[in-house]
């Protein structure tokens, strides 16, 4: 016999659509450029030619030239030396037409990734990696800050589903990176979130984690976060993005979530692809108009 489903049973999940937010983020970025007659500066600075390190700076000048920025790339060979590295850095942290600095990472071996970052100007230092940056951002100081744009895309996704008051509702990160679990996780705490970290080595994190209000997965474990870790009614957001082999030899990407498994008891969930990417570059954008701002006086 086959069983009909009444509408009532559907799950009435929010599909966050990334990118229809970012455009909009993008499209309010250009109009205080207009509005200000400002034009800020970005400097993408590529290292070799990793295929897909290559698309992501390309996609970042886009996105800066659709803004009205300036946009600027420099393209160094896989064997440039630091020296040569911190050389351009120095030049561009003089240059007063730039007010954003970005390295892609991963660099090539010969290159310490620490001491490049050290390098940039903190107030031009878009991805918010500078110690200087990291530590205002531990303290609670965003004025004058510069934050990752992971997880600042992250939040602002989570405050369109839950609103701006965050306050109390418990917020469980999985993973502790530099570049999006840390900083997620301060960002949360000055919300008034209760926040739990789960790594490698939590014990129990399902249990953990279907404790949660809000779930941030940023792990690189494909499909780690299925319907054992999530509350009904959470908002889940997912970083993961993992290239898979598939049985037809070709590759798909998916994210840290199981999409299909977590779909019916999340009240909100992104999608891999199409959630948070668009919104770290939308983010870039975001942290390279305030440091133009902030350069101008107008910040
Ligand atoms: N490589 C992968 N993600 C990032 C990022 O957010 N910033 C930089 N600079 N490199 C990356």
């Amino acid at each position: 016999m086959k069983t009909v489903l009444s509408s009532s049973t559907e799950p009435c999940t929010t599909v966050i659509d990334g990118r229809a937010v970012a455009d909009e983020l993008l499209a309010s970025i250009r109009n205080r450029v207009e509005q200000e007659s400002l034009k800020p500066g970005l400097a993408v600075i590529l290292v070799g030619s990793d295929p897909a390190s290559s698309v992501y700076v390309r996609n970042k000048g886009r996105s800066a030239e659709a803004c009205g920025f300036l946009s600027r790339q420099y393209d160094l060979p896989e064997t440039a030396s630091e020296s040569e590295l911190l050389q351009l850095i120095e030049r561009l942290n003089a240059d007063a037409e730039i007010h954003g600095i970005l390295v892609q990472l991963p660099l090539p071996r010969q290159i310490d990734q620490h001491r490049v970052i050290q390098a940039i100007d903190p107030a031009k230092d878009v991805d918010g990696f500078h110690y200087l940056n990291v530590g205002l951002l531990a303290a609670g100081n965003r004025d004058t800050s510069l934050v990752p744009c992971t997880p600042l895309g992250c939040l602002h996704l989570i405050r369109q589903q839950l609103g701006d008051s965050l306050s109390g509702k418990h917020a469980v990160v999985i993973g502790r990176s530099n570049i999006v679990g840390k900083p997620m996780a301060n960002l949360l705490l000055q919300a008034d979130c209760t926040v739990s970290m789960l790594h490698s080595r939590s014990r129990d994190p399902e249990q953990l984690c279907r404790q949660a209000d809000i779930v941030v997965a940023a792990v690189g474990i494909p499909g780690l976060v299925n319907s054992n870790w999530i509350k009904p009614g959470a908002v889940v957001i997912d970083v993961g993005i993992n290239r898979v082999d598939q049985p037809d030899g070709r590759s798909r990407l998916v994210g840290d979530v199981d999409y299909d498994d977590v779909y019916p008891l999340a009240s909100a969930i992104t999608p891999v692809p199409g959630g948070v990417g668009p919104m770290t570059i939308a983010m870039l954008m975001k942290n390279t108009l305030d440091s133009a701002l902030r350069f101008n006086n107008k910040g």
